[in-house]
């Protein structure tokens, strides 16, 4: 393996552009090759973005030894059979959220993974970002005392223009996009798995995609996790973990700001102290050298692939109610 790890990205669309401009900070990895459903595609992607190669299919990078770890930039149910692929021809692979669309899809790449000896992480890229991590190592600490509520949104906006959360064929809508953060928030922070779902949406007339929805969570605990998500109104989007002893409240934790990052720890009878990361990165790059750092052996996954079958289980359960 080079010095670097060598990246191929994998579609063209909106966060593959993303990802590709956040490699260019990276300290770990370089773009090596872009892959779309189209030749002229890629080309014109890899072109704007300084890749040197392009190919006109997934399976022409899979089979390039000079691509070491794959990410996989495509819709929902788009990540199952790419992400098998790339493990089958031995590369590292960081998916996009979420990693499957099904319990069983996730289990078979994480059991994939495992086989083939590779590296799977999901992208959750808010996870590898100090703020987050700082988070965590609050509700361990034992500040908060015992965690009784999660509360968490992520709301924004749709256009009129096609757009991949519209289409129910892909599993748009608001669970599969965003909700994910959320679940995926609320079990860190409960530090468990919920054994009770509820949820209450609303379906889109022209989309027959969920729009606007909301879910509580009840944990083995006690911990009782909220959480509202939708794809047409006015963005919003923040989380609070609150304690029997005081209260953490992150106002931005799905992009934390690169440049200075924060959040207010409420503790009982003291000032709300702000907590401030300054010059924490660019989350993408972050991802990326973690996946570097986890495959040279330093650090075990913060977000890894097999994390992914506790979010499936929950949203299983809520697709199955909506669309079963
Ligand atoms: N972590 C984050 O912050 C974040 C943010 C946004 C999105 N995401 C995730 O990233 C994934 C892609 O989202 P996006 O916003 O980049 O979507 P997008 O702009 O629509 O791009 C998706 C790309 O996937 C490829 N593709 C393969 N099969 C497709 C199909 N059947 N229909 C449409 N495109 C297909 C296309 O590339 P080619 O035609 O070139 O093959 C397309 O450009 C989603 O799973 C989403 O959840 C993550």
């Amino acid at each position: 393996m080079a010095d670097k790890l060598r990246w191929g990205i994998v579609g063209t669309g909106g966060i593959a552009k993303t990802f590709a401009k956040a490699l260019d900070q990276s300290q770990r990895g370089v773009k090596q090759a872009v892959a779309s459903r189209s030749q002229e595609k890629a080309t014109e992607f890899a072109a704007a973005q300084g890749i040197p190669t392009a190919y006109g299919s997934y399976e022409a990078l899979f089979a390039d030894p000079a691509v070491d770890a794959v990410y996989v930039a495509t819709p929902h149910p788009c990540h199952y059979q790419p992400v098998l692929d790339a493990i089958a021809a031995g590369k590292h692979v960081l998916c996009e959220k979420p990693l499957g669309v099904t319990t069983d899809e996730c289990k078979q790449m994480v059991a994939a993974a495992e086989q083939a000896g590779v590296v799977l992480l999901e992208g959750f890229k808010q996870n590898v970002h100090p703020l987050l991590q700082r988070m965590v190592e609050i509700v361990k600490s034992g500040q908060l005392g015992t965690i009784r509520t999660i509360r968490s949104c992520f709301c924004y906006g749709l256009g009129t223009a096609y757009n991949v959360r519209g289409d129910l064929s892909l599993y748009g809508g608001g669970l599969y996009d965003v909700g994910c953060y959320c679940i995926n928030f609320s079990r860190l922070a409960a530090g468990e798995e919920p054994n009770d779902v509820s949820a209450v949406w609303t379906i889109g007339e022209g989309t027959g995609v969920d729009e606007n929805l909301a879910v509580v969570m009840r944990f083995p605990a006690g911990t009782v996790a909220l959480f509202d998500v939708g794809i047409r109104s006015a963005g919003s989007g923040y989380a609070e973990i609150l304690g029997t002893e005081g209260s953490l409240y992150v106002p931005k934790p799905w992009a934390p700001d690169p440049k200075l990052a924060e959040m207010e720890l409420r503790l009982k009878g003291k000032p709300v102290e702000t907590i401030q990361i300054a010059d924490g990165g660019n989350s993408f790059t972050l991802e990326a050298d973690h996946l570097a750092a986890v495959v040279a052996g330093e650090c075990e996954p913060l977000i890894p692939g097999s994390d992914a079958v506790g979010n499936a289980v929950v949203m299983d359960q809520i697709w199955q109610r909506m669309h079963g």
